[in-house]
């Protein structure tokens, strides 16, 4: 038997890095997930190895007539969601000084229009004791030169799981943040690169007090918990998966 038996999820940005993660554990587990991200192959790939469970439906959360076909397919095909996973995100490195009003547009259009605009979207199919899972990021707890266009999305995000864990509350709906910190993915790696290699934005030498960066997988394991039965008592909370960076 599956933790999420006969549930039906969904999660966005899950074509790579840790959306995909989540897609594989959640299907593992017996769920139907609907994978969504941009590029069509990278999307079609993740279908391929969430297996017979993964459904992928192309499209850009930022775009609000996406989110609307999105999810009128999983109307159509599924009638309701018990998970809801806004996951999609893009980071952007710009130190104050550099900060360009592309990569903020960006930033904000991504990380936080696209998980208001997710969620709202979603409300309609969400049953009762559904859970909702925003990605926040242990960089809105820290000051890290360069990423405070980011950072403040990540903040917003977890303002926003509180919001809604009391506006949803009477639904039966738990909504809860989930905050990894460094995690070896395709958009971390690309963002490391893209870091100066000395000055003011040096990676540290330990990515976090484990001595190590996370995997997508350990972050999977812990929206596998705030998805399921386990979690049925914890609503507006903060679960961090940082190797303790946030913490120590
Ligand atoms: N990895 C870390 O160290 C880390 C740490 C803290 C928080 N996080 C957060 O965790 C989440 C996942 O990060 P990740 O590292 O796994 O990133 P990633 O490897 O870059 O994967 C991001 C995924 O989101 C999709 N995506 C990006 N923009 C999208 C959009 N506008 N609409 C739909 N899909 C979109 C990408 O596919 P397409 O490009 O094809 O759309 C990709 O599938 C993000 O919210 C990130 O901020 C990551």
């Amino acid at each position: 038997m599956g933790q999420l038996d006969n549930k039906t999820a969904l999660v966005t940005g899950a074509s790579t890095g840790i959306g995909l993660a989540i897609a594989r554990r959640f299907a593992a587990e017996g769920a139907t997930v609907y994978l969504t991200g941009r590029r069509k192959p990278e999307l079609e790939a993740a279908v391929e190895l969430v297996g017979g469970r993964g459904i992928g439906i192309q499209g850009d959360v930022s775009q609000l007539a996406d989110l609307d076909r999105l999810f009128a397919e999983i109307a159509e095909r599924s009638g309701h969601l018990d998970v809801v996973v806004a996951n999609a995100g893009v980071g952007d490195f710009g130190l104050l000084g550099e900060i360009t009003e592309e990569g903020y547009d960006r930033a904000i259009s991504v990380n936080l229009k696209g998980t208001v605009f997710t969620v709202q979207k979603a409300l309609p199919l969400l049953s009762a004791g559904a859970s909702v899972i925003l990605l926040s990021s242990s960089a809105a707890l820290r000051g890290v030169p360069g990423l405070g266009v980011y950072a403040a999305t990540k903040a917003a995000i977890r303002s926003l799981a509180r919001t809604w864990a009391a506006e949803l509350a009477d639904r039966g709906i738990r909504v809860n943040a989930l905050t990894p910190g460094p995690v070896t993915t395709p958009g971390a790696d690309e963002l490391r690169a893209a870091l100066p290699r000395d000055g003011q934005a040096a990676e540290p030498a330990a990515p976090t007090p484990l001595g190590r960066a996370g995997r997508p997988d350990e972050v999977a394991a812990t929206a596998l918990y705030l998805a399921g039965d386990q979690s049925s008592f914890t609503t507006g909370a903060e679960l961090f998966v940082d190797g303790g960076t946030t913490q120590l």
